[in-house]
């Protein structure tokens, strides 16, 4: 695991930035695994400035996001189809019909699971896999206790990330009970993943995360441990409750 350490959100989402356009330059037909959420705005708002500035091209890219909230569909504001709308899919060229959301207003659910990493398996597989982190310690909607060996699947969610989210909508009681997410199994099978983390309600999760010298279950995002090629790019509230704890990552 590599960890980058950065000023603050700013100079985090330049970096994170440059590290997936990199990638979309070198690889023009690359998988994109997308997160949303408050820690990806800057680098999505960076994307397409150099979208803009050097004209870094989406024509063949593919993208999967991590997840959805169950009921909410594309005209709601509060999906995350709704969200990559607005922060970088109607900025860039990326064809509509090569980015994809799972979809939580589907009938059937579960089938729409199973639907979902065949895709992600019939597009070759992710390249590169963007990730937040919760302060509980969930990567997409997993919560703790989570398999880390599951692909997609229906979670319900927890009553922090309930309340961590709730800024978003009217009232706390329209956040939705249930979520689509990628399951940890389907995390892990990326090639690469790239994990941002801002902020000082995330220090505590950060001190926890560097601590975990194996996968266990009770905090999700450990599962990285396992996997060869992870970048970490962390501010500086985000690592300040992690002193000695951040001394054998390589950097
Ligand atoms: P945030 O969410 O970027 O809004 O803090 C990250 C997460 O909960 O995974």
């Amino acid at each position: 695991m590599k960890l980058i350490e950065v000023k603050n959100r700013e100079e985090l989402g330049i970096k994170a930035a440059s590290l997936i356009s990199d990638l979309v330059r070198r690889k023009p037909d690359a998988v994109l695994g997308l997160a949303t959420g408050g820690t990806p705005v800057e680098t999505y708002r960076h994307l397409v400035e150099d979208h803009h500035a050097n004209r870094t091209s989406y024509r063949k890219i593919r993208t999967v996001n991590l997840d959805e909230y169950v009921g909410l569909g594309t005209s709601d504001s509060n999906s995350y189809h709704a969200y990559m709308e607005a922060h970088l899919f109607r900025f860039i060229d990326l064809p509509a019909a090569q980015h994809h959301v799972p979809d939580g207003q589907a009938l059937d659910l579960d089938r729409a699971c199973r639907d979902y990493d065949q895709l992600i398996d019939r597009l070759g597989g992710i390249d590169l896999q963007l990730l937040g982190i919760g302060r509980n310690g969930h990567i997409g909607f997993n919560e703790p206790g989570s398999s880390f060996s599951i692909g997609t699947h229906i979670v319900r969610l927890t009553e922090s990330t309930r309340a961590a989210n709730a800024r978003y909508f009217s009232r706390p009681e329209d956040v939705p009970e249930r979520a689509i997410t990628m399951g940890i199994g389907t995390i892990l099978k990326s090639r690469q993943i790239l994990l941002i983390v801002s902020g000082k309600n995330k220090a505590e999760a950060m001190k926890q995360f560097l601590k975990y010298s194996k996968p266990e279950n009770d905090f999700p995002a450990s599962a990285l441990i396992s996997h060869p090629d992870v970048t970490v790019i962390a501010d500086e509230e985000a690592l300040s409750l992690a002193g000695q704890e951040r001394a054998g990552i390589s950097k």
